[in-house]
């Protein structure tokens, strides 16, 4: 079994190069299908890509990678369904309902697979495709099969801004007959990525980071290019450890504005950083005052950093209260940060955590992706060596983490025991 061993305290001083957004990649990539011939630049490496690759491979799809480029042709792509497996290795698995429906009038899948941080329902995707005039039929194994004679442009509401609804809705509407408006549509700025590929294929979508979309639907996609925005989620994951542990840390390729929410708050803990044009320079910072934070949907506090932040909060003077507003399970780093020294006590959607506090290395286990950042950044704060175990779950969204982090200074190793 491979596990992560950290030696804390040590100084991370250099750069580290910000890659491709995860959740851009994992909704460009199926989005691709609905094409023939395109190109998606800056992908990163990571396990869900890998998931992703497999499945369009298994649907006749030619792709060539160069580097972080990867050019794909769909022109023979088959209607199959997407197995069992393949619907559970990830999320966004979800994104070839659209994006078949859009394109054959037809899908077949299963549940999508992801992180255990709640229930996760679908149902305002598959309300969505019932507005554009699917017909939806849920057997005996929680197969979905989804069917359209014809698909009619909808007003559709979206009774919370779910980003992978509004991805899956922009993917079944752009073939569909006449006008689809989609109203608190999710503004994360992965959802503009998404729209600008399907524009740069031909597609008619307009409201791009405004929470009303509107699709004008044609008759045909051709080609296609996309560039893979920066991940304002590794980047603010990077920040957070050069807060902990950075001298002159440049955390490289960001797009500042796509992580005003996380800097914000950083200022007012009193954290020392500089944001640049592309670039965020951040120092170690001992004297950090606590802050309370609430998740919500872009722009607000990115549910995605909540956890990294919490182990940057049990370093902060005096008491800080975390609110995760966006899923009921996503506390599951808590028991190990207090096992590892931490004060922090769990109160329905709320944290409620205490500091400073002297964390020291154990031995802990990733429950979820973003339990693991966390628990690798209080790994980087403790007093001697942390081991973590089921890293597979960091591996899905952090490419190359070990060598990013060693490359700085870090005291990192994947270790078979
Ligand atoms: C995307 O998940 C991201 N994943 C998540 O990142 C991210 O946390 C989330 O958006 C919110 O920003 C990908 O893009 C692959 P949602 P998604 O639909 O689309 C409820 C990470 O760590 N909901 O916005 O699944 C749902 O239960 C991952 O990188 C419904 O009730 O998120 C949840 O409580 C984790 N019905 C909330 O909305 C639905 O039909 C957020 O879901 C859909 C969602």
């Amino acid at each position: 079994m491979e596990i992560i061993k950290i030696r804390g305290k040590k100084t991370l001083s250099g750069t580290i190069e910000i890659g491709g957004a995860k959740n851009s990649a994992v909704s460009l990539v199926p989005a691709a299908v609905l094409s023939d011939k395109t190109i998606i630049h800056n992908v990163p490496e990571i396990s869900d890509i890998e998931a992703l690759r497999d499945i369009l491979k298994y649907l006749g799809v030619k792709i060539v990678k160069r580097g972080s480029s990867y050019s794909l042709d769909a022109t023979n792509l088959e209607n199959k369904p997407i197995t069992l497996e393949q619907s559970k290795k990830l999320r966004a698995s979800y994104y070839f309902m659209g994006a078949f429906l859009g394109k054959f009038k037809h899908a077949e899948m299963y549940f999508p697979g992801g992180c255990s941080i709640g229930q996760r329902p679908i149902d305002l995707h598959l309300s969505g495709f019932e507005k554009l005039g699917a017909t939806i039929t849920i057997d005996y194994d929680n197969r979905y099969i989804i069917d359209a004679k014809e698909l009619k442009g909808a007003e559709i509401n979206l009774r919370f801004a779910s980003v992978g609804a509004t991805v899956n809705l922009l993917l079944a509407a752009v073939y569909a007959k006449g006008t689809t408006t989609i109203t608190n549509a999710a503004r994360e700025p992965e959802v503009g990525n998404v729209i600008d590929f399907l524009n740069s294929m031909g597609a008619k979508i307009t409201g791009k980071d405004t929470s009303t979309l509107v699709i004008e639907g044609v008759k045909e996609l051709k080609g296609g290019e996309a560039s893979v925005i920066p991940d304002r989620i590794e980047a603010g994951t990077y920040v957070i450890a050069g807060v902990i542990n950075g001298h002159n840390l440049k955390v490289q390729n960001v797009i500042p504005k796509h992580i005003t929410a996380l800097t914000n708050v950083l200022k007012k803990m009193g954290a020392n950083i500089e944001v640049h044009e592309d670039y965020i320079l951040v120092n170690k910072t001992t004297k950090l005052k606590a802050v309370n934070i609430k998740t919500a949907p872009y722009p607000g506090f990115p549910t995605d950093l909540q956890q990294p932040i919490t182990s940057l909060l049990t370093q902060a003077e005096g008491t800080s209260v975390v609110t995760e507003t966006i899923y009921e399970n996503r506390f599951q780093n808590v028991p190990y940060l207090v096992q590892m020294g931490a004060d922090i006590i769990i109160k329905d959607n709320k944290i409620i955590i205490n500091g400073p506090t002297k964390l020291k290395g154990s031995t802990v286990i990733t429950t979820d992706l973003r339990a693991g950042a966390a628990l690798i950044i209080a790994a980087l704060a403790a007093e001697g060596e942390t081991s973590i175990k089921e890293i597979k779950y960091v591996l899905r969204g952090y490419e190359n983490i070990i060598n990013k982090l060693k490359n700085v200074g870090g005291k990192i190793s994947l270790e078979d025991v």
